[in-house]
Order: structure tokens, then C-alpha cells, then sequence
């Protein structure tokens, strides 16, 4: 008996070390990517990284593997999210490290439900040997709040004096059902990123940060977009978007490096951060009096009572002498350094630097706010009154916790979620996401939060206070066109951009609305949608935009118009219709936007049912194509996800040079309820352009637009409506007709008679197949926007690649020159085909968006 217990003991132990052994064979200091419970050894995610078992390091506690029972759409492949390792006791991870090395420890949360394990029942904890990185958390919880499907958390622990870092999971004991989980583990040796730094206020004092742990917060490339780890300078750090975060309605403008400069880090390590951080910037913008008059301002949502390290990422690719540009930083309303001069502290143009600060913020303070703000110097008379930043970073820094509260999810939120309480999840602890879906979750990212603070702020300040809200472009044009620069006082190409860099765009009077659109002359009335009427009007210097103006009787009412600023003014793209300023006075609510002298792209291709296009194929191919560009920006720009949800091709607007920009993105948030309207708003759309398995399921995902869009791609091809009732039942609708046409081999009896014999046999098969596969049945055999914009550029090179030298798309150019907005009229009474089916219909309307809610 005795001795049969020895032997057993024995043979664990032979066990155990071989184990162990197995495991230090890897060697320390190889970087360890791990997904959690990965069954079949590894495999490779959406950025082709290499996930390993995790089941090696792990040793003690009570742990299973489970798939996620529900993919969520922001997940681009199913390594590491999809499968989780579930602890119901505490469990550890060994790791090999070497000593005195700092390393990365990331991570992965996927809150879905894992077997009969529901996260919201999930409470945790995680410590390493010497720190509590996490504390009664919920990734659940902390999802919602940030709106996001998943979160990563990164940390860049200390030095150990050990060999061995320890990562210990353990549910929390304050909660019967309570488990913990993780879907993947990063370890990864990193550099001594980390120096000491000065503490705000107290000049004479600095944090020696070298042996403390950080939790990064948030990683912002500032004017610039997202960077993925895999093109980071070898730290696999992601670098987002920092338009969530700017505050107020200033915000600068953003730079791009000319190709000709080059980023020269001279004795710096590439490491601190890579080239595209550091050759793209924000600053203030170009008239110097502007600039004068406000802060360039970054809020940031952070736990109290912590210290954070903040690092500001410079470089100056435009000036080259000392005392050019020089300017004030302030954090949390205190000077963190004065008279600021990136080319005094970098010694060039082109040569990147960085400066850290060290903020304490304590309770009760800012509502657990950071801010960061740059305001210009006069004290050294600079030569230009500006101010430039290129990338941030923000670390909580602790030697003994890092661990905050579960963020709170917002009034706001909560409120759409009961809204959308009609949807049928299938999985709980699933948010109905209609708009806001993220596509990466950074370190604790609080775009939502932000949006929130950024609109009860505005309401707080709103009456009276006109004094500075100018709404100033916040990106510009295109990058390639180098008009991206106001460094150079270029001017923007575009009379509306140029006025808007001149500081035109703005809150406007109602007064100035009248006056721009004659008192609300019908003549002007050039739509009509769900918030109301869209007046053409003319401001200042003869500038013509187009002005939506609220229905008082309308549903929509402030809240939909505070979003759409919101949502509008933070996305800004060369295919997106911009918002110039708003209006917001005695009850009159007024948005105004840039006009899209051409009207929208549905008028150029048919009139009723008679195609009417002149456009040539290549130049059909090019609307699509920034469409598409439109589109995509929407569905990943920034961290978070936005679905159009009425992708048809009245909200593809068209400019005076045939750029094609997408509109009405706006209002897409929680659907209007209409007591009236006897549809029920859930599904919104148009008919003729639904996805069926948004239909069928009511599970919203950017799939759906991309199902619209391979509508208008088949519109374009055949210059018909989406929907014609007047036709034989079989070509009632236009995709199962053209689906239908293209499996039998006869697409080409049906494309525009306008275009017959002009298309490249092979540009035409590229963009069938690609319409085509955008009206896959099921969402995830449909391509992404992105791929849907290779392929028509392919499909546009193939075109090129035969016109080659005939240029007659020339001579058909001038001939559009005569068609104008102005031709409205066929909207009136020749509605052809029932406009209760296709409610893009009833107008050639710019801007019509719900025009017809008994439509829907
Ligand atoms: C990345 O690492 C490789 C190999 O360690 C090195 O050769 C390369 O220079 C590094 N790149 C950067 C940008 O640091
Ligand atoms: C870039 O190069 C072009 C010509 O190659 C030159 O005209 C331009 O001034 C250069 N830009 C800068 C910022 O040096
Ligand atoms: C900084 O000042 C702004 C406005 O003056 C205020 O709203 C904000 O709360 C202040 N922030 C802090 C951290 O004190
Ligand atoms: C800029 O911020 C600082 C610090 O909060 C403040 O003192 C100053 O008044 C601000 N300036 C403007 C123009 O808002
Ligand atoms: C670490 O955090 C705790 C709790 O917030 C705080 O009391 C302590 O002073 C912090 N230590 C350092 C070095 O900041
Ligand atoms: C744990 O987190 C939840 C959700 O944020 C909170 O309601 C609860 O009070 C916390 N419990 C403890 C013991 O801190
Ligand atoms: C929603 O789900 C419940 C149970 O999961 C089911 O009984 C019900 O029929 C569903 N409702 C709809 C509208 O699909």
C-alpha cells in the first residue's frame, strides 16, 4: 500500500519534469504566442501569426477547452477567439524568462459562452509573481462597456530575478458560478523601453520607471491610422486611430511626410516606434489667429488613483530650423513642459523624439478623465503659432497592481440595448451590435465613452456659447494628393475643403441658414428623408452645400441629431460626404454638408427604366471603386465597426470631378421607432438591396453592406433599378435576375446597351464574379469591402490595360459637364415601379434616406 503510493508519486514526478523539460526546450526568450486550449497544436491567425498549445505551461487547477458557441463578425479568423481555456480553481502558468529582462505578457478576452459557462458569470483575477494585473474582472462587463467583441490587455512587466514568470488565474470567490478564462497568452521579450520621466507638477521630481510594471492604456498613431502589430518596428504593438479621442470641435488638421523625406532615427532604436508613426502628425492647422484661440485637446477615460506614464511621439518633416514651432503641453490642465520645440530636441527635420511625462491622477478628479492638450507659445516668438504631435502613448504604472474596476457601461448603451431587445440572441452575453461593432480591441479603448463625454459636454456648454465651436476637417483629402499637408500652408484642393481649412465650417446661426437657402425656399428642396427636408443652399463666398433640416413632427429628434454630428464629425474621408457645421436653434436643427454637385449615382445610370448613362465603363468602375473605399473606411476604419445598413445607389453621392462619396451613414445607430409606420423598424434597409440572411436572421454584420453593394455593382452594369415591377416576375428583382443571367451564361444580354462592346471581356467576368460573390446567401462566403476593392481595381486595370491609347472617355468626359442637380423633375410622378418597394425611388434625392417609412 505504502509503497504502491511511492511509486505513484515517482511516476508523477518523472512526469511532471518531463513536462517541465518539454517546455524550457523552447528556451527562454523565444517569444511565446499562445491561444488557450487550442486543441490541435497551433495554427495561424488573420495577421498569419503562429499560435502554440498552451497546455504545457500550465500546471494545477481545474481548466477545460471549449469552442465558442457564436463567432462574432469583428473576429477575422478563428485563431486565438475561438477557442478558450475555462478555470474553475485557480490555475498557473509557467513560463520560461530570462532574469533582468523586461517582457510584454498580453492578454486575450473573447467573452462568449464556452460550453454551459456563461461569462457573465465570470469573475477573475490574474496575477503574475509580483503584480495583480487583473481583480474581480469581467471581461464581459468591460466588453460592452467599450462596445467592443474583444479585448486585449497588454502589460510590460519588470524585470524578475527569476527564471520563471508565473501568470496565476483564479475565479473570484465573492461569486458562486465565478470562472475564469483566457483565449490566448502573448510572452515576449522586449527591450528596455522605459527611462525615468518627470512628474507633472513637481518639476523637481521623477519616477524611475525602469523597474516598475505598466499597463499600456492606449497606443494612438495621431493623424494617422491604425498600424497592426505586424507593422510595428518588431513589438507587435497596435497603433490606433486618435480621431475617437480628440475633444471638442477643434481639431486640427493632419500631416503626411512627402515621399522625398525620409524618417531618420539617427541614435534612437527603431523600436520606440515605427516609421508610419512618425510620418504622419496632427497640428493645429494654418491661421495662426485660430490656432491662438484654442487647445488642441486629446481626452482619455483612465482609472483614478493611479500614476501614468505619457509619451509623446515626435517628429517635424516640414520645418527644419529651431524656434519655427513652439508650443505648450498641458496634462490634466497642468504644464507638463513649456516651450516645446521638436527640432530643438531632435536636431532635424525628418529625425523622430519622444518625451515622457508622469501624471498623477487622483480620485474625485476630472471624472477619471486624462487630458492632453497642445496650445501655441508666444514667448519666443516663434515664426508660426502652431503646434504638431505625431503619436502617443499612455501606460498605468504600479509596482504591486495594475488592476482597475469594470468600466461602467453607458446610459447611452444600455438604452440601445434594451431598444434592440426585439432581436433574438442566440448566444448570450452577446451584444445586438447595430452600428458600433469593434473590429480590435486595444487595451482598454473607450471609443463609446468617448463619444458620450464628447455629447454631454457639448449639451453642457450649449446655450449661448457659440464662441468657438468651428468644425474644422479632420482628415483632409486625399492622402496621395499631398493636399494632406497644412503645415505648408498649401491650400485644400476643393472649394469647400479650402473654406472649411479657413475655419468656415461651424456651428452657423439660423439666421445664416436662411439666408443660405432663401428663407427655406421650396425651389431649393433638393430631397426629402425621414429627419426631413434637404435644402441646396449657398454660404459665404458663394460656397453651395446641402442642408438637412429637421422635421419638427419628425421622430428623430435630438439624440439622432447629436449623433449623427458626433459620428459624422469624427469620420472623415475622401469617399464620405463630409458635415461642414450645424445648426441648432429655437427648435430648428439643421445639418450642413458639403454639395455633391452631381447628385447621386442611381441618376446617371437610369431614368425610370430607360438607361440614360453616358458614363463609360472605366469611369463606372471608378465610382464603384470609391464607393467601395467609402465603405471599407466605414467598416474598419477605426477600432470600431460601423454598418451603413442602406447601401443603394441614391446614398452613393457623386462630386463636381465624379468622386464618388457614400452618404446617409449617420442615423444607422438604433433604428427610429415609428409608431406610426406599420413595418417594424427592426430590419432597415431597402427593399431590393436586403441582405436575405440579415432578413432571415435579424444579425446585423457588415456583410449585409457588402450584400447591398453587389446590388449596385449589377445596377451599374445593367443601368436597371434594383426593383421593377413593371417587368416579367422572374426580373422583378434585379439580383436574382442578374445571379440567375450569370449562372446560364447570359449576363451579357442584359448589361446597359450603352456600354455593349465597350468592356473588356475580362474586366466584365471580374466584376460578375465579384457582384456575384457579394450576393453569396450567407454572409461569410461574401468578401470583404477590401477585397471587394481589389477586385474592382482589377477588374478597372484589365479595362485600362485594352483602352489603352483610344481616348474617347475623354470626349465623353465634357459631355457630362451639362448634367446638374438641377434635373430633378423625373422624381416627381414617374415613379414607374411601386416606390412603396424601393424607397430610394421617390426622389433622385441627395440625401434621401428614409423617405418612405411605410416602405420599410
Ligand atoms: C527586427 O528584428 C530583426 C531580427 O531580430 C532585425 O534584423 C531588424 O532590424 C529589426 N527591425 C527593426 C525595425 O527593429
Ligand atoms: C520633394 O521632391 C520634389 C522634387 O523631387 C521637390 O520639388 C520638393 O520640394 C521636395 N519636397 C520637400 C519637402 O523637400
Ligand atoms: C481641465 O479643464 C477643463 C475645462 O477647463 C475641464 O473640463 C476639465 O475637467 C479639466 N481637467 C482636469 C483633469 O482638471
Ligand atoms: C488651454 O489649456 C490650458 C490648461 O488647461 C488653459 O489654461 C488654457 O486656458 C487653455 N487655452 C485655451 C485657449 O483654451
Ligand atoms: C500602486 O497603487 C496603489 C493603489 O492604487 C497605490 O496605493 C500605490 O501608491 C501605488 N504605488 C505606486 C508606486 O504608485
Ligand atoms: C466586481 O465587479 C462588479 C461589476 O463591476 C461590481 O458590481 C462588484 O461590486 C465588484 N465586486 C467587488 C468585490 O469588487
Ligand atoms: C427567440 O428565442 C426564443 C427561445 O430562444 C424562442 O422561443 C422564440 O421563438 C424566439 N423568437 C423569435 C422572434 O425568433
Amino acid at each position: 500500500m505504502h509503497r504502491k503510493t511511492n511509486v505513484l508519486l515517482w511516476l508523477v514526478c518523472i512526469c511532471v519534469c518531463l513536462k517541465t523539460r518539454e517546455a524550457w526546450a523552447k528556451g527562454a526568450g523565444e517569444p511565446l504566442i499562445l491561444g488557450c486550449g487550442l486543441a490541435d497544436g497551433s495554427g495561424k491567425d488573420a495577421d498569419g501569426r503562429q499560435w502554440e498549445a498552451d497546455a504545457k505551461y500550465l500546471s494545477g487547477g481545474n481548466s477545460n477547452t471549449f469552442r465558442a458557441s457564436y463567432q462574432d463578425p469583428s473576429l477575422m479568423s478563428e485563431i486565438p477567439y475561438m477557442w478558450a481555456r475555462v478555470f474553475t480553481s485557480e490555475a498557473i502558468y509557467k513560463f520560461p524568462v530570462q532574469p533582468n529582462q523586461r517582457y510584454w505578457l498580453r492578454l486575450h478576452f473573447y467573452p462568449s459562452v464556452y460550453g454551459s459557462y456563461d461569462p457573465s458569470n465570470s469573475y477573475f483575477s490574474v496575477t503574475t509573481n509580483e503584480v495583480t494585473l487583473l481583480s474581480n474582472f469581467s471581461a464581459s462587463i468591460t466588453c460592452q462597456a467599450l462596445s467592443q467583441a474583444y479585448i486585449i490587455r497588454e502589460y510590460s512587466l519588470a524585470p524578475l530575478n527569476s527564471d520563471t514568470l508565473t501568470v496565476t488565474f483564479k475565479p473570484s470567490d465573492k461569486y458562486d458560478q465565478a470562472f475564469a478564462f483566457a483565449n490566448g497568452i502573448e510572452v515576449i521579450e522586449m527591450p528596455d523601453l522605459f527611462d525615468s520621466a518627470t512628474v507633472v507638477g513637481f518639476s523637481e521630481q521623477s519616477v524611475d520607471t525602469k523597474s516598475l510594471n505598466l499597463q499600456t492604456m492606449f497606443r494612438l498613431n495621431v493623424g494617422g491610422q491604425y498600424v497592426s502589430p505586424l507593422q510595428d518596428s518588431n513589438l507587435t504593438r497596435a497603433w490606433y486611430d486618435d480621431t475617437p479621442y480628440l475633444y471638442g470641435a477643434s481639431v486640427g488638421v493632419t500631416n503626411e511626410a512627402d515621399d522625398n523625406v525620409t524618417i531618420d532615427y539617427q541614435t534612437m532604436p527603431h523600436y520606440i516606434a515605427p516609421p508610419t508613426v512618425y510620418s504622419t502628425s496632427r497640428s493645429m492647422g494654418s491661421d495662426q489667429n485660430v490656432n491662438m484661440g484654442y487647445n488642441l485637446t486629446w481626452t482619455f477615460q483612465i482609472d483614478p488613483n493611479f500614476m501614468y506614464l505619457v509619451r509623446f511621439h515626435f517628429c517635424d518633416y516640414y520645418y527644419n530650423r529651431v524656434n519655427e514651432i513652439v508650443f505648450d503641453i498641458y496634462l490634466n490642465n497642468q504644464t507638463a513642459q513649456a516651450e516645446a520645440d521638436v527640432i530643438a530636441w531632435s536636431g532635424g527635420k525628418g529625425t523622430p523624439t519622444y518625451k515622457d511625462y508622469v501624471v498623477i491622477v487622483q480620485d474625485g478628479q476630472s471624472n477619471e478623465q486624462l487630458w492632453i492638450a497642445l496650445h501655441p507659445s508666444t514667448k519666443t516668438k516663434p515664426e508660426y503659432y502652431d503646434a504638431i504631435l505625431n503619436g502617443i502613448e499612455i501606460f498605468k504604472i504600479n509596482d504591486t497592481t495594475l488592476a482597475g474596476p469594470n468600466p461602467q457601461p453607458s446610459d447611452m448603451l444600455m438604452k440601445s440595448e434594451q431598444q434592440s431587445q426585439t432581436f433574438n440572441t442566440t448566444t448570450k452575453g452577446r451584444r445586438t451590435k447595430t452600428v458600433l461593432l469593434s473590429a480590435g480591441g486595444a487595451a482598454g479603448i473607450a471609443f463609446l465613452a468617448a463619444i458620450c463625454i464628447v455629447m454631454y459636454q457639448k449639451k453642457k456648454r450649449a446655450p449661448g456659447s457659440n464662441s468657438h465651436t468651428s468644425w474644422l476637417p479632420i482628415y483632409g483629402n486625399s492622402p496621395s494628393s499631398g493636399s494632406k499637408s497644412t503645415l505648408s500652408r498649401k491650400s485644400y484642393a476643393g472649394s469647400n475643403v479650402s473654406a472649411m481649412a479657413q475655419g468656415l465650417c461651424r456651428h452657423f446661426s439660423l439666421q445664416e441658414i436662411k439666408q443660405a437657402t432663401n428663407n427655406f425656399d421650396e425651389s431649393n428642396v433638393i430631397g426629402v428623408g425621414g429627419f426631413g427636408k434637404v435644402y441646396k443652399g449657398v454660404i459665404y463666398n458663394g460656397v453651395k452645400v446641402a442642408i438637412k433640416r429637421s422635421n419638427p413632427q419628425s421622430e428623430q429628434g435630438v439624440n439622432e441629431f447629436q449623433t449623427e454630428i458626433e459620428m459624422l464629425s469624427k469620420l472623415r474621408h475622401r469617399h464620405l460626404v463630409s458635415l461642414i457645421g450645424f445648426c441648432e436653434e429655437q427648435s430648428e436643427m439643421c445639418l450642413v454638408y458639403d454639395y455633391m454637385a452631381r447628385g447621386t449615382l442611381r441618376e446617371h445610370l437610369y431614368k425610370g427604366n430607360k438607361s440614360v448613362s453616358t458614363l463609360a465603363w472605366k469611369q463606372r468602375l471608378e465610382i464603384c471603386i470609391g464607393a467601395a473605399r467609402g465603405l471599407h473606411y466605414l467598416h474598419t476604419g477605426a477600432q470600431y465597426t460601423i454598418i451603413h445598413r442602406d447601401v443603394k445607389s441614391t446614398n452613393i453621392l457623386l462630386d463636381e470631378n465624379w468622386t464618388a462619396k457614400v452618404s446617409d451613414f449617420g442615423l444607422s445607430k438604433t433604428g427610429p421607432e415609428m409608431k406610426n409606420g406599420h413595418v417594424s423598424t427592426v430590419v432597415k434597409g431597402s427593399f431590393g438591396y436586403l441582405d436575405p440572411e440579415y432578413f432571415r436572421r435579424q444579425q446585423l454584420t457588415e456583410k449585409s453592406d457588402v450584400y447591398s453593394f453587389g446590388v449596385v455593382l449589377f445596377e451599374v452594369l445593367c443601368a436597371r433599378p434594383a426593383l421593377n415591377a413593371n417587368l416579367a416576375k422572374e426580373q422583378v428583382c434585379l439580383a436574382d435576375w442578374a445571379l440567375r443571367c450569370k449562372r446560364n451564361g447570359t449576363l451579357e444580354d442584359i448589361i446597359d446597351p450603352h456600354l455593349k462592346g465597350k468592356i473588356n471581356p475580362e474586366s466584365l467576368r471580374k466584376f460578375a464574379d465579384t457582384a456575384e460573390k457579394c450576393l453569396s446567401d450567407h454572409g461569410l462566403a461574401r468578401p470583404s469591402m477590401n477585397d471587394l476593392c481589389w477586385n474592382l481595381e482589377l477588374a478597372l486595370n484589365l479595362q485600362e490595360n485594352t483602352e489603352g491609347s483610344n481616348n474617347s472617355s475623354k470626349g465623353e468626359e465634357s459631355d457630362f459637364q451639362e448634367v446638374s442637380l438641377i434635373g430633378n423633375e423625373e422624381g416627381n410622378s414617374t415613379s414607374e415601379h411601386d416606390t412603396r418597394q424601393d424607397s430610394g425611388d421617390s426622389s433622385s434625392a441627395i440625401f434621401s434616406q428614409i423617405v418612405n417609412p411605410t416602405g420599410r
